[in-house]
C-alpha cells in the first residue's frame, strides 16, 4: 500500500495498527469521528453527538416521548446559527444533533428554552428567556412545534402578570398534567416567582406567586407530595453553591433546605448552575441533575454535568460527585415494588 497517498491520521492510524498487537483497544482520534458508544455519564467532560461534535444544548431540557420511545434534548445552541438546539437518543448517553429547530433571528437574547409536550394537542411547546442586550427586557417567550424536531415558531412574548422574568424552570405536575413556570424575577432576579399556565400551555395565568427563593436556574422535581425546588445563586456566568427548598404546595410556601452538594469542595455546585431535572422514565425516584459549566463564558463548548439527585429516607436533596456514572445506579421500576 501506498502509504504517501494517506492523510496524517491514516498513516498514524495504520502505524498504531502495525504495532498494536497486544496493546488492546488503541483508539486513534481523527477529526468528526464519529464517537465510540457510551454507555456513561461523564459530568464536565467531552460530550460528542453522532456528527463528532461537541453538544451544544446549554441551559434546556429533557422530554421523554413514549410513544416514540426517544429522548429529546433541547438548548441553547450557543454557536451559529443561535438559537434553540434538539438532540434525541434513546439511551440518554448517545444524542443525535437534530439541528437547530428554532432560529433566534432578531431577538438580542434567547436563553434556558424548556419545551413540554401537550399529549392533547399532539403539540411541543417551548418556552424561554426573551431578552434584550442588557438584560432589562426580562420577558418569557413561548413558541410552538407539531413535531418534536420542529421547527418552532414564536408565538408571543410578555412579562408574566407585569413581573420581570429570566431564569426559568418548567414543571409538569405528573398527578394533574397541569404546567408551571418557576422564574427568576423582580429587581434583577432577586426573587423566584412561580407561574401557572393556563391548560393549552401557550399563556401564563393569574396564578402567580412570589415564593420567596433566591435567586436562579430553577429546578423541580415532586417526591412523596413533597416539592423540590432547586436554585443557583445569582452570580452570572461564575457557579456559586446552590440551595434548595421544599414545598407542599407548588406555589409555596417554601421552606430553605440549605445546600444540598454534597464534598463540593469549590463550593460551587461541582462547577457548574443548575438548569433542569429531568425525572427517568421506568427508574424508581430517579432524578437527573442537567448543570452547565459555563467556564464564565456561557460558550458553545461549554460543558454539562449531569449527576443523579438522591432524596435520602429523611427528606434531604443530595448530589454527590461521580467522575463517571450510569443509570444502573438507580432501580428499575419493574423490579421496584
Ligand atoms: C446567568 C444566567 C444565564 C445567563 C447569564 C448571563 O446568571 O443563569 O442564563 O443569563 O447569567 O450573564
Amino acid at each position: 500500500m501506498n502509504t504517501r497517498s494517506l492523510g496524517f491520521v491514516e498513516r498514524l492510524r495504520i502505524a498504531v495498527l502495525l504495532m498494536g498487537v497486544g496493546i488492546g483497544a488503541i483508539q486513534v482520534p481523527s477529526l468528526a469521528q464519529k464517537p465510540t458508544a457510551y454507555a456513561s455519564f461523564k459530568p464536565g467532560a467531552v460530550w460528542l453527538a453522532d456528527d463528532g461534535l461537541p453538544i451544544d444544548c446549554h441551559g434546556g431540557n429533557i422530554i421523554y416521548i413514549d410513544s416514540l420511545k426517544t429522548f429529546y434534548w433541547y438548548g441553547e445552541h450557543r454557536g451559529e446559527p443561535r438559537g434553540a438546539a434538539c438532540y434525541s437518543s434513546k439511551d440518554l448517553y448517545n444524542w443525535k444533533n437534530e439541528g437547530v429547530v428554532l432560529k433566534k433571528g432578531a431577538i438580542d437574547v434567547f436563553e434556558r428554552p424548556k419545551v413540554i409536550y401537550d399529549a392533547t394537542r399532539h403539540r411541543y411547546v417551548m418556552w424561554f428567556h426573551y431578552d434584550g442586550n442588557r438584560y432589562t427586557v426580562a420577558e418569557l417567550g413561548v413558541a410552538i412545534s407539531d413535531k418534536p424536531t420542529g421547527p418552532f415558531v414564536v408565538q408571543h412574548h410578555s412579562r408574566p402578570n407585569g413581573h420581570e422574568s429570566r431564569d426559568i424552570g418548567l414543571f409538569m405536575d405528573p398527578e394533574t398534567q397541569k404546567a408551571y413556570i418557576g422564574y427568576a424575577a423582580d429587581h434583577v432576579n432577586r426573587t423566584i416567582r412561580m407561574v401557572e399556565l393556563s391548560g393549552d400551555y401557550l399563556s401564563t395565568t393569574a396564578q402567580d406567586t412570589d415564593i420567596e427563593a433566591h435567586c436562579e436556574g430553577p429546578g423541580i422535581l415532586k417526591q412523596n407530595g413533597v416539592y423540590y425546588l432547586l436554585t443557583s445563586g445569582c452570580s452570572g456566568w461564575t457557579p456559586n453553591p446552590a440551595t434548595y427548598y421544599t414545598a407542599s404546595s407548588l406555589m409555596g410556601p417554601y421552606t430553605s433546605q440549605g445546600n444540598p452538594f454534597i464534598g463540593d469542595v469549590g463550593n460551587n455546585s461541582f462547577n457548574s448552575q443548575p438548569c433542569y431535572i429531568f425525572k427517568i422514565p421506568g427508574y424508581k425516584n430517579a432524578y437527573l441533575y442537567m448543570g452547565d459549566r459555563w467556564n464564565g463564558g456561557g460558550h458553545a463548548d461549554s460543558q454539562y454535568v449531569f449527576l443523579p439527585i438522591t432524596i435520602t429516607p429523611a427528606g434531604k436533596m443530595e448530589l454527590h460527585w461521580y467522575a463517571e456514572w450510569n443509570l444502573n445506579l438507580f432501580t428499575p421500576e419493574k423490579t421496584a415494588r
